[in-house]
């Protein structure tokens, strides 16, 4: 799976463009790897026009949702209003989103239950930051962040998920976590997974791997056992670049 996240970037005209553009330079074999754009929300509409337009087979996700379905809650957007328009995934937990906008765990928990609700396949994004991994925390640290984002999951609901290992140290810095870094923290992620739902829904789950990820760093990421896709932030804003990254995924 090869998800770009484009954060608050593009216009609507723009997002139709880049839209365009990773179609016309997608892998040909691009029903094997699931493409998933992520536009801000008054975008949305305008990646589904190309999309459905050209048939393509790549899905829409959102950044973020709110848990309520409906009311008095401005500025919110629920998962069935995602869901009516064919939003397939919702990125919750992001580190820049727990930084800058207090998202909790218990926050991310409640938004995980909504979009389940709807249908809606969450990306989970967890991740220590600098000063975890220099204590020698990091995996628990981890672990724990998962741990409280699926609370009340049961089996089939937890593999309906996908979790993204973000290091906050390495989102939009340059510096990725090492092919061996990032398996590290997704084993024990499956490990927890497999412990709590069983190693069937562990294997069912996709773990995916974001941070400064780029053409010249995936392949070692994907040849990871435990690594099964990636999250893009600044790479996804490029066509040429985002399209190698998915056809990476076909190796
Ligand atoms: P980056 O962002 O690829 O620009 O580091 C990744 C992310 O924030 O999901």
């Amino acid at each position: 799976m090869m998800a770009g996240n484009w954060k608050m970037n593009n216009t609507w005209a723009e997002t139709v463009v880049l839209t365009q553009s990773i179609i016309n330079n997608a892998p040909d074999d691009w029903d094997e790897v699931d493409m998933v754009v992520c536009p801000p929300l008054v975008n949305l509409k305008a990646a589904f026009s190309v999309i459905e337009f050209d048939k393509a087979p790549i899905a829409v996700g959102a950044q973020n949702v709110y848990w309520e379905d409906s009311g008095a809650f401005t500025g919110e957007v629920s998962a069935p209003m995602l869901a009516e328009i064919g939003v397939s995934y919702c990125i919750i937990g992001h580190s820049e989103r727990r930084e800058y906008f207090g998202e909790t765990d218990e926050m991310v928990n409640r938004k995980l239950k909504a979009l389940l609700a709807s249908n809606i396949a969450p990306i989970v994004c967890v991740g220590e930051s600098l000063a975890v991994r220099d204590s020698q925390t990091h995996i628990d640290f981890v672990r724990n962040q998962v741990r409280a984002a699926f609370a009340g999951l049961d089996a089939s609901e937890a593999a309906k998920c996908v979790i993204s290992y973000e290091p906050v140290w390495a989102i939009g810095t340059g510096r990725t976590a090492t092919p061996e870094q990032a398996q590290e923290v997704c084993f024990a992620i499956r490990s927890l997974l497999a412990d709590e739902w069983g190693s069937d829904t562990a294997e069912q789950v996709r773990i995916l791997y974001g941070g400064s990820v780029n053409v010249g760093n995936v392949d070692g990421l994907l040849a990871q056992q435990d690594i099964d896709g990636g999250l893009i932030g600044g790479a996804s804003l490029d066509a040429t670049s985002f399209c190698a990254l998915a056809q990476a995924c076909l190796k």
